[in-house]
């Protein structure tokens, strides 16, 4: 297998390029890794019957690589700009448009991939703001119309006045990097998360009407066909809706 880092930072010897090689070093032999810096690379948009040489170059790293890993600090709340280049200036390859301009994953559907991030914002502030949630939602938006299976992701925060990457965040890297090489499945939990949805309804209504009959305001007698009965009527609305917005809708457009 061939792991591929892919930075995509202001600083070729920062900390998410640190990070990024913890990972790479994690990977077991006989598999292969290769680290592409962005910046090196100057590529442009393809253009109407003029394809981008440096798009192909990074285009055929891309195609013989198993996994990769993107790697790219968090500037102003979102994905860096290099990045973000790259994915945008890549769009046309990684997906194929359909007579309506629809995306669908493409020649590299099945891969996997990783993504690391860092920021200056410290832990708990990261933890309650979600500062970095807007890089990783880019790289996954962007990688899941591809057709890519996500493996992890991988945060750095608290990197204002951090000179050295911990040891214990180092060697978390390294163990993700160590388990690139076993893939997970697409993940298909449609029915296990009905069944959990189900679960938590029957529960809430439980404590709920528990309540209710404690404060005298359900009557004995008509307690457990009430509670299945709304247990049951609320699971099927509910489900119903989550199918609406989540399934179906997604398909119109
Ligand atoms: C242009 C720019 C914008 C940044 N914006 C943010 C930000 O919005 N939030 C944050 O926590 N850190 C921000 N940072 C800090 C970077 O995330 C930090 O420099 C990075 O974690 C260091 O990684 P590096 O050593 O690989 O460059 C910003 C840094 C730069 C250069």
């Amino acid at each position: 297998m061939k792991i591929l880092g892919i930075l995509g930072a202001h600083k070729q010897t920062g900390l998410t390029a640190q990070m990024l090689a913890a990972v790479l070093a994690g990977v077991p032999t006989p598999h292969t890794v290769e680290t592409i810096y962005l910046e090196d690379y100057h590529f442009q948009p393809d253009q109407v019957g003029q394809r981008d040489p440096v798009l192909d170059e990074l285009t055929a790293k891309l195609l013989e690589s198993d996994v990769w890993v993107l790697a790219a600090p968090t500037y102003w709340g979102g994905l860096a700009g290099k990045m973000k280049d790259f994915l945008d200036c890549m769009r046309g390859r990684l997906v194929r448009f359909d007579h309506k301009g629809g995306t669908h994953p493409d020649r590299f559907k099945n891969k996997h991939y990783m993504s690391i991030t860092s920021c200056y914002a410290s832990t708990i502030e990261n933890w309650v703001t979600g500062v970095t949630d807007n890089s990783f939602r880019t790289i996954d938006k962007v990688m899941s119309a591809a057709g890519l299976i996500k493996i992890k992701e991988l945060v750095l925060p608290g990197t204002l006045l951090m000179d050295k990457i911990p040891e214990q965040k180092l060697s978390q890297a390294q163990q993700l990097g160590a388990k690139l090489i076993t893939k997970p499945k697409r993940d298909d939990n449609t029915m296990k998360r009905y069944i959990e949805l189900f679960c938590m309804i029957a529960v809430m209504a439980f404590l709920t009407m528990g309540i209710q009959f404690l404060f005298h305001l359900i009557t004995p007698g008509t307690f457990w066909l009430t509670y299945i009965t709304f247990v049951l009527i609320f699971y099927v609305l509910l489900a119903s809706i989550l199918h609406f917005f989540t399934v179906v809708k997604h398909r119109r457009r």
